[in-house]
């Protein structure tokens, strides 16, 4: 993915001193999010009265073991889930079908209509997002070269495995040039090197200006590429700190790998 000819972001340009609230202005706003399934005796807080906030271009890593409550948040923030309470803010702008514009989503495991070829899949999203034919006929073929799929782009997605399949939807999350990436695992299943490009993939992505927030089970990962973390469990949010900053409380530096079990195992 990376290396890819011609980049298919429009960049911002953040880091210009003569606008430095823009640089550091906040792109999403969640606070006290709380999200429930179900009523009565089996009601289940997945989300529990959660405060976060993502600054423009930065990479934000959500950390926690399978069942802390990333996707459900995920969820909220793209308006599939509605939450139970807590407000939710893209730009100053209350959560609705406007604001969420300028997201772009990949979920844990995409399910696409297999006699579709990757150039018709983000033609069909991008029709759906309403840009016009010529801007999306040159997006679709950045971004399937950006993804490293240009060879594939008439083939069936049936025949794709899934790191292809991943390539794919993380294409479609592209398609409308979103400011802000939300990425639900995103290499979850893929081989290292694989890994090793999504991760070069959204660098990229930060690199063009743009914000990111992902979540994963896998320590290094998140360590690599994040300018800070948030660790969940049972539905709140233990610590957020950036990965070098995390220190015990004998005031010792920690690695995250440390830090985490410490804090998880409790
Ligand atoms: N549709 C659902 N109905 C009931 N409980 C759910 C549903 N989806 C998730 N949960 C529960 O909510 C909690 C958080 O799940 P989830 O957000 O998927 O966690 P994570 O993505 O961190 O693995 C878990 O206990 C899970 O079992
Ligand atoms: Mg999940």
């Amino acid at each position: 993915m990376p290396g890819a000819k011609t980049s298919p972001f429009i960049k911002i340009d953040i880091f210009c001193p003569v606008n430095y609230n823009f640089c550091m202005s906040t792109i999403l706003d969640v606070s006290n999010l709380t999200v429930r399934y179900g009523k009565g005796p089996d009601q289940k807080t997945a989300v529990d009265n959660i405060s976060f906030s993502l600054i423009r271009g930065e990479i934000y890593g959500f950390l926690g073991p399978n069942g802390a409550g990333k996707t459900t948040t995920i969820k909220s923030l793209i308006g599939i889930l509605t939450p139970s309470s807590g407000s939710i803010f893209f730009s100053g702008k209350p959560a609705s079908a406007i604001s969420r514009t300028s997201l772009g989503f990949m979920p844990e495991t995409a399910a696409y209509y297999w006699y579709l070829t990757p150039k018709e899949l983000l033609f069909f999203y991008g029709k759906l997002c309403g840009i016009d034919k010529k801007t999306l006929s040159d997006r679709v073929e950045k971004l399937l070269d950006f993804v490293k799929l240009s060879r594939h782009k008439n083939s069936y997605l049936k025949t794709f495995s899934k790191g292809m399949l991943q390539k794919v939807s993380f294409a479609q999350a592209l398609i409308n040039d979103p400011e802000i990436l939300i990425l639900d695992e995103p290499t979850t299943g893929l081989d290292p090197i694989a890994r090793m490009e999504m991760r070069d993939a959204l660098l990229d992505f930060k690199h063009a200006g743009k914000t990111i927030l992902f979540s994963s089970h896998e320590l290094s990962e998140v360590e690599i590429i994040s300018d800070r973390i948030s660790i969940i469990k049972n539905g709140k949010i233990l610590r957020e700190a950036a990965p070098g900053e995390l220190i015990n409380d004998k005031g010792e530096r920690m690695s995250l790998e440390k830090y985490f079990f410490d804090l998880v195992k409790e």
